[in-house]
Order: structure tokens, then C-alpha cells, then sequence
């Protein structure tokens, strides 16, 4: 859900046309079989609106789409991200025994689902791509050259890296060399300025450990935040934890290490957001003013990316899942992961996947 449309998806379906009717129009789709997704556009902000969905054979089912209230002000500019795309993995679930059949499509699904987030992320309008980490499934060439092919579809598409704990698994410290044709390198901490907000991303890993850090990185991140004359989004791979013990799995940056950089963060930019991948889940909290998000896998049920829209007064994240149809062939198949349960645990609620963020009142940034 976005300030001005909602994402209809479907598992299963036979072939033949969907209808899906509003207030003010009907649009019909053709589909072609199986699971799918459609965007509805042009909805009133902040608003519940019917939609009356007519599948093949006839049933109609009604559903209800409450759009999300932007902040005010004008909208400034669009940015998406995306993590854990695992790319070089072939298997999933708990132990590891969820694959697909040799064969059945050109490329591993990883990569289907990475390419159409990305290309998703470009239709929509993203000027600036935010990789969270765990682009590689493990540090080695082979994961590299997937990775610089991908990268090399975009050529036009400005893009942030930075390493997750899968990127730096043998323990070398990062993959090797800048990658792709535009020689794209991980980074320690970078940013980019666009209209309305700071991107802020930094290396959270600990080589040879799935757990993650920001001792390394906590001051040049708050440098970087104070330095802007706007607001700030802080892109990490690992999740800053409330607790030094984790709640859940995997193990991120534990608390007090994680809650004194967020202290810090509100000091310097009350308001900024922080937003991590590595727990392949949608989820939302609130720290004091900051607003601390984490976003789930390309590659894994729901299989999603990011997209954030940045307004005069704040941000919207809305987390869309990836729609094309051998992608969600894999993601319908991975909720099976963990006896089923991964199907309820990674999506999270809905408020924790799209949201409308108001920053904070900021003495810096005043007058
Ligand atoms: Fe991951
Ligand atoms: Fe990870």
C-alpha cells in the first residue's frame, strides 16, 4: 500500500481475466495462470476504498484497500531498496531441502527475483537503489560475477552496496575487486544526496560472524548525518536489536550498542530512519523519535523490495512484493519453509511493511 495505490496479489488462479472494480473505474487483467500481482493506481490518500476483485470462472471477492496518509508537503523524490538477495544460493528452508527442478526456468531463482525487483523498483520511478547486504549468497568469485551481471542490466540505475554477513563469510573481509562494469565497490560508509533526504549506508559485518556490529562505523554514520542539511535514512544490513539478547533469529547488533547509536542518531537528526535487511522479515519499531524498519528478501515468501517516497515533511515505506510471475512461482513455494510457518512470521502486519514516517522537528535543520 502506497499513498496512492495498493498491491492486489493471488497464489493460485486459474488462467482467464481478472476484474478488479472500483468507486471510479474497472480494470481487467489478463492472466495467464497461477500466482500474480497488480497495482492499483490513482487511489485518494489516506482512504478506504472497495474493491470488488471477479476471478476466472466468475467469483467475486470484495476486499478493502486503506491507502496511507502522506506526510505534507511536496513529494521530493523516490529511492528503493532491496537485501538479501542471496544470489548463487539454490536451496531454502530450514534444512535446506526447498529447490526448484533443473531446468524449469533460465536462471536460478534468486536471480529472477532480484532482476524484476529491480526492474519493478524502476518502473515505479526509483532514482537511487540501496543494496542492504547479502547480495552474495557466499564470498566467492562465482557469487561475484551473478552479482556484476545484475548490477550490469541497470547501467543507467545510481546504485549504494554495502556487504552483509553472507558477502563476507570466509572470513577475507569482503568480496573481492569493485564489481560489474561500473566497478562498483562495497563500501564502509557512503552516502547520496537526493531531494529531501540523506542515504546513509555502512558496513555492519563482523567477517566470519552472522552477527553484526557498529563499532567501526557508528561515528563516520553520525558524521555523515550531522554534515546533511536534510533529513536522514541510515541503510544497514544487520538489525539493531532492543536487547542485548536477541528476541529472534538471526542475532543482529545487540543493544546497548544498538540503542546508544540510536541515541546518538536522534541527537544529531531527531526523526532520521534506520532501516536493516538480515532477518529475511517485515518489521517496524519506534526508538524515541528515530523509526527503525526491517525489510525481507527478494528471494524468499514474501519476496519484496522497498520503496520510499520522500515528501517535504517525511518519508513513506511501502514494501511491495516482487510481481512477476517466476519470481512469485518460487516465493508461493518458500512460505512452506519451517512446516509452514515462515508463511505467517516473515510478513509481518501490514503497518509494519507500509508506513508514513513525519520527521521530526529539527533544531539543525530550522531557519
Ligand atoms: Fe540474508
Ligand atoms: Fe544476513
Amino acid at each position: 500500500m502506497g499513498p496512492t495505490w495498493a498491491q492486489l496479489t493471488w497464489g493460485a488462479l486459474p488462467p482467464g481475466s481478472v476484474t478488479i472494480a472500483n468507486r471510479d473505474r474497472t480494470e481487467t487483467v489478463e492472466h495467464p495462470g497461477g500466482p500474480g500481482s497488480h497495482i492499483v493506481e490513482d487511489l485518494p490518500p489516506g482512504t478506504e476504498t472497495e474493491l470488488v476483485v471477479t476471478v476466472p470462472g466468475g467469483g467475486k471477492i470484495s476486499l478493502s484497500a486503506k491507502t496511507i496518509v502522506a506526510p505534507w508537503g511536496e513529494e521530493l523524490s523516490k529511492f528503493a531498496t532491496v537485501s538479501d538477495l542471496h544470489l548463487g544460493s539454490r536451496r531454502w528452508g530450514f534444512f535446506k531441502t526447498m529447490t526448484e527442478p533443473t531446468g524449469q526456468f533460465d536462471d536460478p531463482h534468486p536471480i529472477r527475483c532480484a532482476r524484476a525487483a529491480l526492474q519493478e523498483a524502476v518502473a515505479w520511478g526509483a532514482e537511487l537503489l540501496v543494496i542492504k547486504g547479502d547480495a552474495a549468497h557466499h564470498e566467492d568469485q562465482a557469487s561475484v560475477n551473478i552479482l556484476g551481471a545484475l548490477i550490469d542490466e541497470f547501467p543507467d540505475l545510481p546504485m549504494l552496496l554495502i556487504p552483509g554477513n553472507h558477502d563476507v563469510d570466509d572470513g577475507a573481509g569482503s568480496l573481492p575487486g569493485a564489481i560489474g562494469r561500473r566497478k562498483l565497490a562495497y563500501s564502509t560508509v557512503d552516502h547520496v544526496d537526493l531531494p529531501g533526504v540523506r542515504i546513509v549506508v555502512a558496513d555492519s559485518t563482523k567477517p566470519s560472524y552472522g552477527s553484526g556490529s557498529l563499532a567501526a562505523v557508528s561515528t563516520a554514520i553520525i558524521d555523515r548525518v550531522a554534515d546533511a542539511d536534510r533529513p536522514a535514512f541510515v541503510g544497514l544490513h544487520h538489525q539493531l536489536q532492543s536487547t542485548k539478547i536477541p528476541r529472534y533469529y538471526p542475532k543482529g547488533i545487540p543493544a546497548p550498542e544498538s540503542t546508544d547509536f540510536l541515541d546518538r542518531l536522534s541527537k544529531v537528526r531527531p526523526g532520521a530512519v534506520v532501516s536493516s535487511g538480515h532477518t529475511h522479515r517485515n518489521r517496524v519499531r519506534r526508538h524515541g523519535d528515530v523509526l527503525v524498519t526491517e525489510v525481507a528478501s527478494t528471494k524468499d515468501w514474501p519476496g519484496v523490495w522497498g520503496a520510499y517516497t520522500v515528501y517535504d515533511g517525511g518519508i513513506c515505506q511501502a514494501v511491495r512484493r516482487i510481481g512477476e510471475p517466476s519470481a512469485m512461482s518460487w516465493t508461493e513455494y518458500s512460505q512452506r519453509a519451517v512446516a509452514g510457518l515462515w508463511s505467517k512470521w516473515s510478513p509481518g502486519k501490514l503497518e509494519d511493511r507500509c508506513l508514513s514516517h513525519v520527521w521530526a522537528r529539527d533544531p539543525h535543520l530550522v531557519g
